[in-house]
């Protein structure tokens, strides 16, 4: 496959303005991990940003919605207590639940009315889904991170299998919210081309970091 001019970036900056830089219908698979809309704060007190309003939730989709190819799928992993209004920018956004994904943890992540003991995400399609590369199945084991990079870090043994079910090599993988840069490190791994954009300078340069390595120059700037 062409290396695409749009892809193997990453771009510092506000999604919801960023992608619009992206021609409609050029990314082959979306998996992200947005804010869950629950002012989250870890034990050592970082939280994430946006995740105390949902000014940024149509928006974003919407551009996700427009830059995905038809049929092709975006999983996106979301706040379990703000499930409506994920399922409402998505459908909004021509983006259909078509599968959901659970991660079973060995450990609890809280505990209060229940142990905090998996993270979910749905599958959704483009319109009319097309044939996945592999067949999975939909729970998932996940290995703790230790929060190392990011205070909501996504380990890459996680997200590799959903890559690797939904897209082929030398396929764009998108991820809008990279935080640290995640879904990058195991989409490359995979021989994918990636494009990642974050809204921290942070945790921006933890990702670039992680893609380039320390004395890589910063690819993209915005
Ligand atoms: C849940 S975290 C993602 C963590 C990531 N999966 C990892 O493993 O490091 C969501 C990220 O989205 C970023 N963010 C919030 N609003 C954004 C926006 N409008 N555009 C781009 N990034 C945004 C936050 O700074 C945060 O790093």
């Amino acid at each position: 496959m062409t290396p695409s001019p749009f892809a193997n970036r990453v771009y510092r900056g506000d999604c919801t303005r960023v992608l619009r830089r992206l021609p409609d219908a050029s990314v082959d698979l979306v998996v992200t991990d947005p804010p869950y809309l629950i002012r989250y704060r870890s034990r050592d007190g970082q939280g994430v940003l946006n995740d105390d309003n949902d000014r940024w939730l149509f928006p974003a989709f919407a551009e996700v919605g427009r830059v995905l190819k038809p049929g092709r799928f975006c999983v996106s992993f979301y706040g379990w207590s703000q499930a409506d209004r994920f399922l409402a920018a998505w459908r909004a956004a021509g983006l259909f639940p078509v599968g959901h994904f659970v991660w079973l943890k060995r450990y609890a992540s809280s505990r209060r009315l229940a142990e905090c003991k998996h993270e979910v995400a749905y599958l959704l399609a483009r319109g009319q889904a097309s044939t996945p590369n592999q067949i999975i199945p939909d729970t998932l084991p996940w290995e703790y991170t230790g929060n190392t990079l990011h205070p909501t870090q996504k380990p890459v043994s996680a997200l590799a299998p959903v890559i690797e079910a939904y897209s082929r090599p030398g396929e764009i993988v998108l991820d809008p919210f990279m935080g640290s840069g995640s879904t990058l490190v195991a989409a490359r791994s995979l021989k994918r081309q990636v494009i990642g954009v974050e809204l921290s300078p942070l945790h921006y340069e933890t990702a670039v970091t992680r893609l380039l390595g320390p004395r890589a120059p910063i690819p993209v700037a915005a």
